[in-house]
């Protein structure tokens, strides 16, 4: 793949901020080329704001009760985002629902973590859902943000199983632990030029080939 300049990111945040640092740690290793122009919150005071400041990051909080609407509190991202020519926007435990005006003022350049492996568990409370259906795996997905809550293409997703004896917390831990490696992989992929999207389907150019992974199961089966 060409050298391409890094990708200039834009992260929405709404509280601890953990995926955040996945991306600050990813560039300061180097695994990810990309400069965040500005971390912006919409909750004063989010524990992400001093992550991102003590790098020497741009951060803004947009409070978004401030806003009469949900077009408003929008117009004042995209302008924020603008201001610092962000290319890509990353939302990164962002709990606000984008309107169709920010969707269409970065189309395919919007991405979400979600901690489920979707389409299942779509929306609050996903990793909690998982363990009330019994599911067996759980995890997480990267996507392409679209009118739809956690409806887009997906990029990238990670499986966990679920251990008898999980409660919310811990699956959650466990799962936060992919979040962590999926999130900035995602982003480089978009870096390199290789994300392309088909309908309701991203395509990866030079898709490494999956040798190994062929199925888990869970119980696994006694031999
Ligand atoms: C993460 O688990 C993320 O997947 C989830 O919020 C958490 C934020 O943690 N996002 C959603 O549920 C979005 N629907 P963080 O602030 O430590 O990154």
């Amino acid at each position: 793949m060409e050298n391409r300049a890094p990708v200039r990111l834009g992260i929405l945040i709404s509280g601890r901020g953990s995926n955040l640092q996945s991306i600050i740690d990813a560039i300061e290793r180097r695994e990810l080329s990309a400069e965040i122009k500005i971390v912006i919150s919409n909750r004063p005071g989010a524990a992400g704001l001093a992550r991102a400041e003590a790098k020497g990051i741009p951060v803004r909080t947009i409070d978004h009760r401030r806003y009469q609407s949900r077009e408003d509190f929008d117009r004042a991202l995209i302008q924020a985002l603008r201001a610092h020519e962000v290319e890509l926007v990353a939302c990164a435990g962002f709990m606000r629902i984008l309107s169709p005006l920010m969707i269409e003022a970065f189309p395919n350049r919007i991405m979400n973590i979600h901690p489920s492996l979707l389409p299942a568990f779509p929306g609050l409370n996903a990793q909690q859902s998982a363990l009330d259906h019994g599911a067996r795996f759980a995890g997480c997905s990267v996507f392409f943000v679209t009118a739809g809550t956690d409806d887009g293409p997906i990029i990238a997703q990670a499986v966990v199983p679920v251990m008898p004896g999980d409660d919310e917390a811990s699956l959650s831990e466990r799962i936060l632990d992919q979040e962590h490696r999926i999130y900035p992989y995602a982003i480089s992929l978009f870096q390199q030029g290789r994300l392309v999207v088909e309908g309701r389907r991203v395509i990866i150019l030079d898709a490494p080939r999956l040798k190994d992974l062929n199925a888990m199961l869970n119980p696994p089966l006694r031999s």
